[in-house]
């Protein structure tokens, strides 16, 4: 576990990044620790084009979030637009700004620099035509075409918040969205496509926005033509408002710590917490990441493989490259269709440089064998980056072996929603790495593991990690509910941002992420709580308590494991999980799916009520000679029936 890859070949010179190496990154990272203001100050004015240039770096601790917000460059006044738009009308006009591939292979399109900038300004203008002002909501529920980025683009041009709704998510789960955050405006399409087939996107909204009287305007871009229900008054074509559309728009001027996004995510408990991100700090931060871990060049070709629904899209498609000016893609299908040599047949076609995907889609890729792979020429790349979960070194080697020759640096970026942006990754091709570390944190990232409440561990050993200084990608606030916030991230650990993931640190000062130590689940890279899925389930007649935990599965990652306790008439069948994972996707969506159902007596649970999970993990991960002390269930019988009846894959 120890091996060392050393700095790849496949290196050329000429590169921008302002840390081209060890000494430079261990300078870097030194700054920025004694001085963070200093230090981001001037990233902040270097990548970003201001209004008003900051003078203030950050205001706030973690000790008095609840009562001070944090904030970064609080006095500078920017539109985002500007940045990764107008600023490269000078320079990169003609450059292919996004870079487009269909669900069928071969098709897409070219999007230049001065064309997006166009759309961006149309779609803005239509918008605020429909009603859009600063700092309204909109709901954004589309799959994988320039148009999501477009209409993500024209919400920050007018300084309006977008909130993108990943398109896998139920009716439900968006209807709780747009209430949660108030949008009177959701952008959508007719159906996506993804794999061959098709989804209906408007359709789910439609049933989302039944009787919801928040909501004045859909819009409705046509993808694949289908015939589908436009409610009068109330829905609109994108090419009937969108083309005719003024070609300039003048930017709505916004205080850098306004707020950008809502994005939702999964937490321990309850439902999804809308997490906001601001202008300022945000654009700062992923722009100078993308940069370094990247090692980010001109002719770059930059692919990133996720869904514009998830914060690797907004950081990674959208925002970070193209404030940097880079060649970003947007792919629409998957790694499988129509087989799984997609993902090698694009880097061949496009000439792709950095690659930038999921440990789940490497294991899947991974079992189909080399013949995909070797079947295409992959001799542009250079970089090749993961996300989204611990990347088991096994599949790290094939990535770098296989895929990569050899020649590149596997960056394994961990961040999450929270954090805006990659916060402990190698830097190509700076980092020396090892398969299965995330290996160093990025300059302002302070790490910190705990041993228990009040212990910090120095030196080697294993945690729960925590971050001890603010950074300027971090999230603000969760919409609506600022206690939220603070109970969740800054509570456990007085003085700190906890992450709710374990890791270990090595020797030579290397995180090893061991996974979430909260009731988070993480399926293909897919966040989910727990108790969204216990609280779909128990909504099921038949059940009475649903008790909801992670196994270790090959592919996924993850796998979602149900005890669930049925009312006194009803007995377990086929049929049964089947309607129990009906509910599951109608609560939450379609990626959303539970694995194994064991059907139980009882939840273990102490004398006072609450379920000991630790028993349920542990027979769920296949362990059942670790469950410790149990001795302080209120009835131990329940044990010994959950182990016999224990479901393995
Ligand atoms: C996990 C995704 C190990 C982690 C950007 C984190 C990782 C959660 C890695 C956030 C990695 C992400 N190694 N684990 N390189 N990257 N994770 O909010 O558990 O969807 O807390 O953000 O994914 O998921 P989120």
């Amino acid at each position: 576990m120890t091996e060392l890859y050393p700095v790849p070949g496949r290196v050329s010179s000429g590169s921008p990044s302002p840390i081209p190496d060890l000494p430079a990154y261990r300078e870097a990272y030194a700054r920025a620790l004694d001085d963070p203001d200093g230090f981001w100050l001037s990233v902040a004015r270097e990548r970003v084009r201001w209004r008003r240039e900051p003078t203030e770096g950050l205001a706030g601790d973690f000790h008095s979030v609840l009562e001070s917000p944090l904030s970064w460059f609080g006095d500078g006044q920017l539109n985002v637009t500007e940045t990764c738009l107008d600023q490269h009308l000078e320079t990169r006009a003609d450059k292919t700004a996004i870079l487009w591939e269909a669900d069928q292979p071969g098709q897409g399109r070219h999007i230049t620099y001065a064309e997006l900038h166009r759309e961006v300004c149309r779609t803005a203008n239509a918008l605020h035509a429909l009603g859009v002002e600063k700092g309204e909501r909109v709901i954004i529920y589309m799959g994988m075409v320039p148009e999501a980025a477009i209409a993500m683009l024209a919400c920050a041009r007018l300084g309006a918040v977008h909130s993108v709704v990943f398109g896998g998510f139920s009716a439900e789960a968006v209807r709780d969205r747009v209430r949660d955050c108030g949008a009177q405006v959701v952008i959508t399409q007719d159906e996506g496509r993804r794999g061959g087939r098709t989804i209906p996107l408007k359709s789910v909204v439609d049933q989302a926005l039944e009787g919801e009287r928040g909501v004045h305007k859909v819009l409705v871009f046509r993808h694949t033509g289908a015939e589908i229900a436009m409610a009068p008054g109330r829905d609109v074509w994108w090419h009937d408002v969108v083309p005719g559309a003024g070609d300039s728009h003048e930017p709505t001027v916004c205080g850098a710590e306004d707020p950008l996004f809502i994005l939702y995510t999964s937490g321990s408990t309850g439902k999804p917490k809308g997490l906001v991100h601001t202008q300022g700090g945000y654009l700062t931060y992923t722009s100078y990441t993308h940069q370094v871990v990247f090692d980010l060049r001109e002719d770059d070709v930059y692919a990133c493989v996720a869904d514009v629904g998830w914060i690797t899209g907004h950081s990674y498609i959208v925002y970070g490259p193209l404030a940097n000016g880079a060649t970003t893609m947007m792919f629409e299908s998957v790694p499988t269709w129509p087989d799984a040599g997609r993902y090698w047949d694009l880097v061949e076609r496009y000439g792709i440089t950095i690659f930038y995907t999921a440990p789940t889609a490497i294991r899947a890729l991974a079992a189909q064998g080399d013949r995909f792979v070797l079947a295409y020429a992959r001799s542009s790349l250079r970089v090749l980056g993961t996300v989204g979960e611990p990347i088991n070194p096994d599949a790290w080697r094939w990535y770098h072996d296989v895929v990569g020759e050899g020649h590149c640096t596997v960056v394994d970026t961990w961040w999450q929603t929270e954090t805006g942006g990659i916060a402990i990754s190698p830097l190509a091709p700076v980092t020396p790495t090892k398969p299965g570390s995330a290996t160093l944190p990025l300059p302002g990232i302070v790490p910190v593991l705990m041993e228990s409440e009040d212990r910090i561990l120095r030196g080697p050993g294993e945690g729960r990690l925590c971050l001890a200084q603010s950074w300027p990608g971090q999230a603000r606030t969760v919409w609506g509910d600022h206690p939220r916030f603070v109970a969740t991230y800054f509570t456990t650990y007085p003085g700190y941002y906890f992450t709710g993931d374990g890791s270990r640190r090595d020797r030579d000062g290397y995180y090893w992420i061991t996974g979430r130590v909260d009731d988070v689940l993480n399926i293909s890279g897919h966040r989910m709580g727990t108790a969204e899925f216990e609280s779909a389930l128990v909504s099921v007649d038949a059940v009475a308590e649903a008790g909801v935990v992670g196994f270790p599965h090959a592919l996924k990652g993850q796998g979602v494991y149900a005890y669930i306790v049925l009312q006194h008439d009803q007995v377990a069948s086929p049929e049964l999980e089947q309607t129990l994972n009906a509910a599951v996707r109608a609560a939450i969506g379609a990626h959303a799916k539970v694995d194994l159902f064991q059907f139980v007596p009882g939840l273990p649970k102490t004398r006072s009520g609450k379920v000991m999970r630790r028993i349920l993990r542990k027979v769920a991960e296949g362990q059942p000679e670790a469950l410790g002390d149990v001795s302080t269930l209120a009835d131990p019988s329940v044990v010994d029936a959950i182990v016999a009846g224990a479901r393995k894959l």
